[in-house]
């Protein structure tokens, strides 16, 4: 059976940092409150010459190393993002001449805000075993502090700039062990869009816009919504939660991280927590967590591995892979 398995990953950070403390100095916030609330202590803010395309490059770049691979055989790129460098044309498409993959190859961008990654999976994966590329890039990256309002303490303080990526091949697999991703679930239902949105863009005031979001809401559908797709992909791919090696969820809030966690009865340390260093990246705090547990030795060749997300839409999804 073709599959689409993973042979790389990469991720890439602003190099400027941002802590509790800074913040509490121009917003009208504490390190405790953002602590208890959301698990956060850090996270880094893109400086004026970093873009989504320029961390999606060096992400993408850092993937191919470890994959070990020249960037021309690539040629399928799926950038997830909701914060992209310009309207149009699509951040892959700059991320492609950038790295220099193969010209004439696919290119394209997904927005799908916190679940892009997932739904940039799904869609290389389907690409990939029906023949349409062999190599895949697939990256989640943001600049959400360019669409923060910094005057909301209740929406500024949780999230954070950078990008992740990893590398797809088309490889047979036969038997019992077959790595690569095993199955993709994914959800929307736009009757909640108005929960967790951006109130500009080009078809509407002409302007960018700034994050706006109801918090709570947000929380209660996260916890239901995740812990109900993934029951979902372990039942489609025959497994249980005992049989996960890793879960590697969206990093909103360790309190959501926790909860899911909890209803999945999955030990905490099998979860891969970064919200305490990078906040909530969107679309590339998968990948970014992803990435991190490979190269610190967490997560290893042959690993079942579960990747989820949840963001505004509502959009929702999670994928299962064997590493
Ligand atoms: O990635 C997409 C998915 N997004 C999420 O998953 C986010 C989900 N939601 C959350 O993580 C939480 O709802 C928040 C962290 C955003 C908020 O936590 P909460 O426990 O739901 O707090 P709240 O919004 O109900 O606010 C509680 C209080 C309010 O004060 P009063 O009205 O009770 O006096 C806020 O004004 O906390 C206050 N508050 C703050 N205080 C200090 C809100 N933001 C801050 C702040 N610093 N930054």
């Amino acid at each position: 059976m073709l599959r689409s398995v993973l042979i790389g990953t990469g991720s890439a950070l602003p190099r400027t940092a941002v802590s509790n403390a800074d913040l509490a100095q121009r917003v009208n916030t504490t390190d405790e409150w953002i602590v208890e609330r959301t698990g956060i202590r850090n996270r880094h803010i893109a400086e004026a010459d970093e873009t989504t395309a320029t961390l999606a490059t060096n992400a993408g770049r850092h993937a191919l190393d470890a994959a070990g691979i020249d960037a021309a055989s690539i040629d399928l790129i799926v950038l997830a993002t909701a914060t992209p460098d310009q309207t149009f044309p699509a951040s892959a498409t700059i991320v492609q001449s950038a790295l220099g993959c193969r010209a004439g190859g696919i290119a394209f961008d997904v927005a799908a805000v916190c679940s892009g990654f997932l739904y940039a999976v799904g869609v290389a994966d389907s690409m990939l075993r029906t023949g349409m590329a062999k190599r895949a890039l697939v990256i989640g990256a943001e600049t959400f502090s360019r669409i923060l309002d910094w005057e909301d303490r209740g929406t500024c303080v949780l999230f954070g700039d950078g990008a992740g990526a990893i590398v797809l091949e088309a490889q047979e697999q036969e038997g019992d062990l077959q790595r690569g991703i095993l199955a993709t679930r994914l959800h929307a239902d736009g009757a909640h869009n108005q929960l967790l949105f951006v109130d500009g863009g080009p078809s509407t005031t002409g302007t960018v816009g700034k994050l706006r979001m109801k918090g709570r809401e947000v929380f209660r559908h996260a916890v239901v919504n995740l812990a109900e797709v993934l029951r979902e992909v372990l039942g489609e791919a025959g497994f249980s939660s005992d049989d996960l090696d890793w879960l590697v969820p969206h990093q909103a809030n360790a309190r959501i991280l926790d909860a899911t966690a909890r209803k999945l009865n999955l030990p905490p340390e099998k979860v891969i927590v970064t919200v305490d260093r990078h906040a909530n990246t969107s679309a590339a705090s998968v990948p970014l967590a992803l990435d991190q547990a490979v190269r610190d030795g967490r997560i290893k060749r042959g690993d079942l591995v579960m990747l989820e997300a949840m963001g505004g839409g509502f959009t929702w999804g999670a994928s299962l892979l064997r590493i």
